[in-house]
C-alpha cells in the first residue's frame, strides 16, 4: 500500500465523523481520488425507513459524478469498512482502479473492483 493510499484512507476516517447513522451507529467514511487530483468525500446517511439509507461509497461516488467525473476518471477509493455487495457493483461500473478498505478485523487492504466482485453483471 502506497503513502497516497494511506493519506486517502485517513481522509475517509476523518469524514466518517460526519456520518448520519442514528440507527446502526456504524459510521462509514469514503474518499475518492480522481485522476486529475480532486478528492471527493462521502458518508453513510441513514433514514428511519431503513432501506432508503445510502452507503458512504455511493455518497462519495455520486458527488464525483455530479462534479463531472465519468468511468475511468477515478483512480482509487478508500473506505472505512468492507464495501457491501451493492457498492461493489458501483465500483465496477465507475471503473475504479483500486479500492483501499478496512477488513472486518480492521486490517487495511487493497483490491481491484474485479477482485471484490468477480464475474460482475455488465449490460
Ligand atoms: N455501510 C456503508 O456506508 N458502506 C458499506 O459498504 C457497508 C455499509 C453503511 C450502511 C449503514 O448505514 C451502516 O453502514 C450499517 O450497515
Amino acid at each position: 500500500m502506497t503513502e497516497t493510499d494511506h493519506q486517502l484512507y485517513e481522509q475517509a476516517v476523518q469524514v466518517a465523523e460526519r456520518a448520519y447513522a442514528p440507527y446502526s451507529r456504524f459510521r462509514v467514511g469514503a474518499a475518492v481520488q480522481a485522476r486529475d487530483g480532486r478528492v471527493f468525500l462521502g458518508v453513510n446517511v441513514e433514514n428511519a425507513a431503513y432501506p432508503l439509507g445510502v452507503c458512504a461509497e455511493k455518497s462519495a461516488l455520486t458527488t464525483a459524478v455530479t462534479e463531472g467525473c465519468r468511468p475511468g476518471d477515478l483512480e482509487a477509493i478508500a473506505v472505512t469498512a468492507s464495501p457491501c455487495g451493492g457498492c461493489r457493483q458501483w465500483l465496477v461500473e465507475l471503473g475504479l482502479e483500486r479500492v483501499v478498505y478496512a477488513r472486518a478485523g480492521g486490517e487495511l487492504v487493497t483490491a481491484s473492483p474485479a477482485e471484490l466482485l468477480p464475474e460482475s453483471f455488465v449490460l
